[in-house]
Protein backbone atom coordinates (compact mmCIF):
# COMPACT_ATOMS: atom_id res chain seq x y z
CA UNK A 1 0.00 0.00 0.00
CA UNK A 2 1.58 3.70 -1.36
CA UNK A 3 2.08 6.25 1.61
CA UNK A 4 -1.31 8.18 2.47
CA UNK A 5 -0.12 11.78 1.58
CA UNK A 6 -1.45 13.91 4.30
CA UNK A 7 -1.33 17.60 6.08
CA UNK A 8 -1.63 17.87 9.70
CA UNK A 9 -3.49 21.02 11.30
CA UNK A 10 -2.75 20.78 15.06
CA UNK A 11 -2.63 22.96 17.95
CA UNK A 12 0.12 21.05 19.81
CA UNK A 13 -0.61 19.95 23.07
CA UNK A 14 1.01 17.10 24.60
CA UNK A 15 -1.54 14.69 22.74
CA UNK A 16 -0.88 16.56 19.19
CA UNK A 17 2.51 15.87 19.80
CA UNK A 18 2.50 12.39 20.13
CA UNK A 19 0.11 12.39 17.11
CA UNK A 20 2.56 13.99 15.33
CA UNK A 21 5.42 11.94 16.62
CA UNK A 22 3.46 8.47 15.43
CA UNK A 23 3.26 10.04 11.85
CA UNK A 24 6.69 11.07 11.45
CA UNK A 25 7.60 7.66 12.75
CA UNK A 26 5.72 5.99 10.03
CA UNK A 27 7.06 7.00 6.55
CA UNK A 28 6.05 3.50 4.99
CA UNK A 29 1.83 4.81 6.06
CA UNK A 30 2.27 8.33 5.34
CA UNK A 31 4.04 11.42 3.85
CA UNK A 32 3.47 14.22 6.05
CA UNK A 33 3.08 17.08 3.26
CA UNK A 34 3.32 19.85 6.34
CA UNK A 35 2.06 20.91 9.22
CA UNK A 36 -0.37 23.74 9.83
CA UNK A 37 -0.95 25.36 13.61
CA UNK A 38 -3.78 27.10 14.48
CA UNK A 39 -4.91 28.52 17.87
CA UNK A 40 -6.28 26.16 20.39
CA UNK A 41 -4.84 24.83 23.43
CA UNK A 42 -2.36 27.63 23.42
CA UNK A 43 -2.45 30.80 20.76
CA UNK A 44 -0.72 30.57 17.88
CA UNK A 45 2.41 31.53 18.51
CA UNK A 46 3.01 29.07 20.89
CA UNK A 47 1.34 26.26 18.90
CA UNK A 48 3.60 26.82 15.69
CA UNK A 49 6.34 27.11 18.03
CA UNK A 50 5.70 23.57 19.66
CA UNK A 51 5.17 22.02 16.33
CA UNK A 52 8.64 22.71 15.03
CA UNK A 53 9.63 21.54 18.41
CA UNK A 54 8.77 18.32 18.16
CA UNK A 55 9.64 17.99 14.74
CA UNK A 56 13.39 18.78 16.16
CA UNK A 57 12.36 16.26 18.92
CA UNK A 58 11.38 13.38 16.13
CA UNK A 59 14.82 14.53 14.13
CA UNK A 60 12.96 15.68 11.14
CA UNK A 61 13.71 19.21 11.15
CA UNK A 62 13.22 19.24 7.26
CA UNK A 63 9.36 19.36 7.98
CA UNK A 64 8.13 22.06 6.77
CA UNK A 65 5.52 23.87 9.48
CA UNK A 66 3.09 27.08 8.77
CA UNK A 67 1.59 29.23 10.94
CA UNK A 68 -2.41 29.67 10.50
CA UNK A 69 -5.09 31.35 12.48
CA UNK A 70 -5.07 33.04 15.38
CA UNK A 71 -8.54 33.15 16.49
CA UNK A 72 -11.85 31.48 15.60
CA UNK A 73 -13.98 31.92 12.81
CA UNK A 74 -16.82 34.29 14.65
CA UNK A 75 -15.59 33.83 18.59
CA UNK A 76 -12.75 34.87 20.63
CA UNK A 77 -10.14 32.38 21.45
CA UNK A 78 -10.61 30.03 24.08
CA UNK A 79 -7.35 28.63 25.57
CA UNK A 80 -6.88 25.19 27.69
CA UNK A 81 -3.67 26.42 29.53
CA UNK A 82 -5.34 24.31 32.51
CA UNK A 83 -5.12 21.11 30.35
CA UNK A 84 -1.49 21.85 28.50
CA UNK A 85 0.50 24.03 30.96
CA UNK A 86 1.44 27.65 29.71
CA UNK A 87 3.79 26.47 27.38
CA UNK A 88 1.22 23.89 25.80
CA UNK A 89 4.30 21.50 25.84
CA UNK A 90 4.95 21.59 30.02
CA UNK A 91 6.05 18.41 30.85
CA UNK A 92 9.74 17.84 29.70
CA UNK A 93 11.90 20.17 28.93
CA UNK A 94 13.09 20.84 25.51
CA UNK A 95 15.14 22.97 23.26
CA UNK A 96 13.40 26.01 21.64
CA UNK A 97 13.54 24.91 18.12
CA UNK A 98 15.97 26.09 15.15
CA UNK A 99 14.34 24.98 12.18
CA UNK A 100 12.30 27.89 10.30
CA UNK A 101 8.70 28.98 10.54
CA UNK A 102 7.63 29.00 6.88
CA UNK A 103 6.42 32.53 5.32
CA UNK A 104 3.05 31.26 4.02
CA UNK A 105 0.13 31.02 5.72
CA UNK A 106 -1.23 27.83 6.73
CA UNK A 107 -4.68 28.29 5.18
CA UNK A 108 -2.79 29.04 1.80
CA UNK A 109 -0.41 26.36 2.09
CA UNK A 110 -3.42 24.35 2.47
CA UNK A 111 -5.08 25.67 -0.58
CA UNK A 112 -1.73 25.29 -3.23
CA UNK A 113 -1.40 21.99 -1.91
CA UNK A 114 -4.51 20.57 -2.26
CA UNK A 115 -4.85 21.81 -6.12
CA UNK A 116 -1.19 20.88 -6.60
CA UNK A 117 -1.88 17.35 -5.66
CA UNK A 118 -3.78 14.85 -7.74
CA UNK A 119 -7.52 15.17 -6.80
CA UNK A 120 -8.57 12.66 -4.30
CA UNK A 121 -5.05 12.24 -2.98
CA UNK A 122 -4.58 14.80 0.23
CA UNK A 123 -5.94 13.96 3.42
CA UNK A 124 -6.37 16.35 6.51
CA UNK A 125 -5.47 14.88 9.54
CA UNK A 126 -7.02 17.68 11.86
CA UNK A 127 -5.97 17.96 15.77
CA UNK A 128 -7.52 21.31 16.98
CA UNK A 129 -10.15 23.70 16.10
CA UNK A 130 -11.11 23.47 12.67
CA UNK A 131 -10.60 27.17 11.78
CA UNK A 132 -8.02 26.40 9.21
CA UNK A 133 -9.56 24.09 7.37
CA UNK A 134 -13.17 25.79 7.44
CA UNK A 135 -10.85 29.32 5.94
CA UNK A 136 -9.46 27.24 3.25
CA UNK A 137 -12.94 25.78 2.02
CA UNK A 138 -14.47 29.63 2.35
CA UNK A 139 -11.20 31.09 0.58
CA UNK A 140 -11.17 28.51 -2.57
CA UNK A 141 -14.26 26.25 -2.18
CA UNK A 142 -12.77 24.16 -5.19
CA UNK A 143 -10.57 22.47 -3.04
CA UNK A 144 -13.45 20.62 -0.96
CA UNK A 145 -14.35 18.31 -3.71
CA UNK A 146 -10.16 17.59 -4.40
CA UNK A 147 -9.77 16.57 -0.59
CA UNK A 148 -9.35 12.54 -0.32
CA UNK A 149 -10.97 12.42 3.42
CA UNK A 150 -10.64 14.16 6.71
CA UNK A 151 -9.62 12.68 9.71
CA UNK A 152 -10.25 14.81 12.82
CA UNK A 153 -10.50 14.47 16.58
CA UNK A 154 -13.29 15.77 17.88
CA UNK A 155 -17.19 16.18 19.38
CA UNK A 156 -18.19 13.51 21.82
CA UNK A 157 -21.60 11.66 22.34
CA UNK A 158 -22.10 9.13 25.54
CA UNK A 159 -18.75 11.44 26.63
CA UNK A 160 -20.84 14.27 26.13
CA UNK A 161 -18.27 17.76 27.29
CA UNK A 162 -14.70 18.35 28.38
CA UNK A 163 -15.17 22.05 28.40
CA UNK A 164 -18.29 22.48 28.64
CA UNK A 165 -20.96 20.20 30.04
CA UNK A 166 -22.22 19.38 26.43
CA UNK A 167 -18.96 20.48 23.75
CA UNK A 168 -15.79 18.74 23.35
CA UNK A 169 -12.75 21.08 23.22
CA UNK A 170 -11.90 21.17 19.49
CA UNK A 171 -15.73 21.54 18.20
CA UNK A 172 -16.33 24.22 20.94
CA UNK A 173 -13.39 27.05 20.34
CA UNK A 174 -14.72 27.07 16.76
CA UNK A 175 -18.23 25.76 15.99
CA UNK A 176 -19.06 27.53 13.07
CA UNK A 177 -15.37 26.33 11.27
CA UNK A 178 -16.85 22.84 12.53
CA UNK A 179 -20.12 23.31 10.83
CA UNK A 180 -18.52 24.28 7.96
CA UNK A 181 -16.81 20.46 7.75
CA UNK A 182 -18.96 18.40 8.65
CA UNK A 183 -21.36 20.37 5.72
CA UNK A 184 -18.68 19.66 3.18
CA UNK A 185 -19.76 16.54 2.11
CA UNK A 186 -16.09 15.55 2.88
CA UNK A 187 -15.57 11.77 3.47
CA UNK A 188 -15.34 12.51 7.18
CA UNK A 189 -13.48 9.95 9.80
CA UNK A 190 -14.22 11.36 13.54
CA UNK A 191 -12.17 10.23 16.54
CA UNK A 192 -14.38 11.85 19.51
CA UNK A 193 -13.85 11.80 23.12
CA UNK A 194 -16.13 8.16 23.20
CA UNK A 195 -12.72 6.05 21.61
CA UNK A 196 -10.12 8.78 23.01
CA UNK A 197 -11.26 8.12 26.51
CA UNK A 198 -10.31 4.61 26.08
CA UNK A 199 -6.95 4.69 25.43
CA UNK A 200 -5.30 5.68 28.96
CA UNK A 201 -2.08 6.12 29.34
CA UNK A 202 -1.83 3.87 32.72
CA UNK A 203 1.50 3.49 34.58
CA UNK A 204 2.61 0.48 33.10
CA UNK A 205 1.89 2.14 29.38
CA UNK A 206 3.95 5.35 30.28
CA UNK A 207 6.19 2.72 31.51
CA UNK A 208 6.63 1.33 28.29
CA UNK A 209 7.39 4.87 26.89
CA UNK A 210 9.77 5.60 29.36
CA UNK A 211 11.65 2.48 28.98
CA UNK A 212 12.50 3.24 25.37
CA UNK A 213 15.29 5.06 26.71
CA UNK A 214 15.70 7.49 24.44
CA UNK A 215 14.94 11.37 23.95
CA UNK A 216 11.52 10.84 22.39
CA UNK A 217 10.03 7.49 24.96
CA UNK A 218 11.30 9.91 28.05
CA UNK A 219 9.54 12.80 26.40
CA UNK A 220 6.37 11.35 25.91
CA UNK A 221 6.20 9.72 29.15
CA UNK A 222 7.23 13.35 30.59
CA UNK A 223 4.20 14.96 28.55
CA UNK A 224 1.78 12.30 29.83
CA UNK A 225 2.74 12.46 33.07
CA UNK A 226 2.00 16.39 33.21
CA UNK A 227 -1.48 16.04 30.58
CA UNK A 228 -2.82 13.93 32.97
CA UNK A 229 -3.50 15.71 35.68
CA UNK A 230 -6.66 17.43 34.36
CA UNK A 231 -8.35 13.94 33.65
CA UNK A 232 -7.36 12.26 36.55
CA UNK A 233 -9.29 14.53 38.73
CA UNK A 234 -12.33 15.81 36.07
CA UNK A 235 -12.97 12.02 35.71
CA UNK A 236 -11.21 9.84 37.80
CA UNK A 237 -9.44 8.18 34.83
CA UNK A 238 -6.42 5.64 35.02
CA UNK A 239 -4.29 8.17 33.14
CA UNK A 240 -4.44 10.77 30.44
CA UNK A 241 -6.64 9.93 27.40
CA UNK A 242 -4.28 10.00 24.17
CA UNK A 243 -6.95 11.88 22.23
CA UNK A 244 -4.99 13.27 19.14
CA UNK A 245 -3.11 9.98 18.33
CA UNK A 246 -6.09 8.12 17.30
CA UNK A 247 -6.12 10.27 13.71
CA UNK A 248 -2.32 9.21 12.82
CA UNK A 249 -2.84 5.54 14.22
CA UNK A 250 -6.26 5.02 12.47
CA UNK A 251 -3.89 6.06 8.93
CA UNK A 252 -1.86 2.58 10.24
CA UNK A 253 -3.97 0.49 11.48
CA UNK A 254 -7.87 1.40 10.73
CA UNK A 255 -8.63 -2.38 11.99
CA UNK A 256 -8.15 -1.03 16.07
CA UNK A 257 -11.31 1.46 15.70
CA UNK A 258 -14.70 0.48 14.99
CA UNK A 259 -17.87 3.23 14.75
CA UNK A 260 -20.80 4.15 13.03
CA UNK A 261 -21.49 6.17 9.63
CA UNK A 262 -24.21 8.35 10.91
CA UNK A 263 -25.10 11.92 10.90
CA UNK A 264 -23.34 14.57 13.08
CA UNK A 265 -24.34 18.14 12.94
CA UNK A 266 -22.73 20.86 15.48
CA UNK A 267 -24.55 23.26 17.51
CA UNK A 268 -23.55 26.77 16.51
CA UNK A 269 -26.35 29.00 18.10
CA UNK A 270 -27.16 27.77 21.56
CA UNK A 271 -25.16 29.38 24.53
CA UNK A 272 -26.32 26.60 26.90
CA UNK A 273 -24.83 23.72 24.22
CA UNK A 274 -23.15 25.95 21.80
CA UNK A 275 -20.40 23.29 19.95
CA UNK A 276 -22.05 20.16 20.73
CA UNK A 277 -21.69 17.83 18.34
CA UNK A 278 -25.04 16.27 17.98
CA UNK A 279 -24.27 12.99 17.02
CA UNK A 280 -27.53 10.75 15.76
CA UNK A 281 -26.22 7.49 17.24
CA UNK A 282 -29.40 5.09 17.42
CA UNK A 283 -30.32 6.68 13.87
CA UNK A 284 -33.66 8.21 14.98
CA UNK A 285 -33.78 11.07 12.58
CA UNK A 286 -33.94 11.06 8.90
CA UNK A 287 -30.83 13.75 8.67
CA UNK A 288 -27.94 11.99 6.21
CA UNK A 289 -25.07 10.20 7.42
CA UNK A 290 -22.29 12.42 7.31
CA UNK A 291 -19.33 11.11 9.33
CA UNK A 292 -17.91 7.25 10.63
CA UNK A 293 -18.18 8.37 14.06
CA UNK A 294 -15.77 6.15 15.91
CA UNK A 295 -16.88 4.53 19.48
CA UNK A 296 -14.64 1.71 20.23
CA UNK A 297 -10.91 1.04 20.30
CA UNK A 298 -8.74 -2.06 20.61
CA UNK A 299 -6.63 0.10 23.03
CA UNK A 300 -4.04 -2.70 24.04
CA UNK A 301 -2.95 -2.48 19.78
CA UNK A 302 -3.32 0.83 19.89
CA UNK A 303 -0.59 1.33 22.50
CA UNK A 304 1.77 -1.21 21.24
CA UNK A 305 1.25 0.45 17.69
CA UNK A 306 2.19 3.61 19.42
CA UNK A 307 5.12 1.93 21.45
CA UNK A 308 6.61 0.09 18.42
CA UNK A 309 6.67 3.43 16.23
CA UNK A 310 8.16 5.76 19.11
CA UNK A 311 10.62 3.26 19.38
CA UNK A 312 12.16 4.08 16.40
CA UNK A 313 12.72 7.72 16.81
O1 LIG B 1 -10.71 17.69 23.51
C1 LIG B 1 -9.44 17.17 23.21
C2 LIG B 1 -8.82 17.94 22.08
O2 LIG B 1 -8.65 19.30 22.47
C3 LIG B 1 -7.41 17.44 21.73
O3 LIG B 1 -7.16 17.68 20.37
C4 LIG B 1 -6.53 18.31 22.56
O4 LIG B 1 -5.22 18.48 22.01
C5 LIG B 1 -7.27 19.62 22.49
O5 LIG B 1 -6.91 20.27 21.26
CA1 LIG C 1 -5.20 19.01 19.71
Amino acid sequence: MTARKIIIDTDPGQDDAVAILLALASPEDMTVLGITAVAGNVPLALTQKNARIVCELAGKPEIKVFAGCDRPLQRPLVTAEHVHGKTGLDGPTLPDPKMPLQDQHAVDFIIETIMQEEAGTVTLCVLGPLTNIATAFQKEPKIVARVQEIILMGGAYFEVGNITPTAEFNIYVDPKAADIVFKSGIKLTVMPLDVTHKVLVTKERNDAFRNLHSPVGTAVAEMTDFFERFDKEKYGSNGAPLHDPCVTAYLIRPELFSGRHINVEIETTSELTLGMSVADWWRVSDRPANAMFMGDVNADGFFALLTERLGRL
